[in-house]
């Protein structure tokens, strides 16, 4: 089995996210001794935004430009990643009500017509193997659930669903601690909560 394990938080060794992705993987791991790890760090080597350039490689013209290079070669391995990888585990913190950019980044190198897609007369078709299972680790500071205030802000979970379901990532597992920012004990016991899940969990 193969394993891709990516994270997003900038938040480093504070980082709820981190440590709760790292126990998914864990756990993905001791239900399946012998499978490979993959580990991608978006904080650290975060994949650009995308510009015209992108496009233009794209669309057969050869970029020059050595970064953009190095960076149209590491997008192209983030999406043969994906092809490989029969459990994705994705770290992802909210942040101003949403992913991190870098993840948003590293989504823009997975979302390719031709590629993860194609339109079809019934509409958009994953060209993703299937079977792969998705597990995102989600942290925020407030609470979002049906009900919550500030549900309608909630453009994390739901973007992430969107955007991965639309290549046919479907099967996604969300293991969330929610209410990080309310204080020592709600953050102690969200974390709590998210890992006595992840303990559960059947993959
Ligand atoms: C830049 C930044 C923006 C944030 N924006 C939000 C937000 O919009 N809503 C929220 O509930 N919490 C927000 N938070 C709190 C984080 O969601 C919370 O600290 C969470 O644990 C972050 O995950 P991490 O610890 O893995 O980085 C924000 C935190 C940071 C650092």
């Amino acid at each position: 089995m193969n394993i891709l394990h990516v994270d997003s938080s900038i938040l480093g060794p504070h980082s709820v996210s981190r440590v709760l992705s790292a126990d998914i993987v864990a756990q993905l791991q001791k239900q399946h001794p012998g499978s490979q790890t993959i580990y991608r760090d978006l904080a650290s080597t975060a994949p650009m935004h995308l510009s015209g350039a992108h496009i233009a490689a794209w669309q057969g013209t050869a970029p020059t430009d050595e970064a953009l290079k190095a960076d149209i070669a590491q997008g192209n391995t983030a999406l043969d990643e994906v092809f490989a990888a029969d459990f994705i585990v994705i770290g992802a913190p909210m942040y101003n009500f949403t992913i991190p950019t870098q993840l948003k980044a590293w989504i823009d190198r997975l979302l390719i017509a031709g590629k993860s897609f194609r339109y079809t007369a019934n509409g958009p078709e994953s060209l993703l193997p299937p079977g792969k299972k998705v597990f995102v680790a989600s942290s925020r500071g407030g609470a979002y659930g049906p009900g919550a205030p500030a549900e309608k802000l909630e453009h994390q979970e739901s973007y992430l669903r969107s955007a991965l379901g639309f290549i046919g990532l479907t099967d996604i597992t969300i293991i969330r601690a929610e209410g990080i920012a309310m204080g020592p004990e709600a953050r102690a016991a969200a974390l709590a909560d998210a890992q006595s899940n992840i303990a559960a969990l059947a993959a």
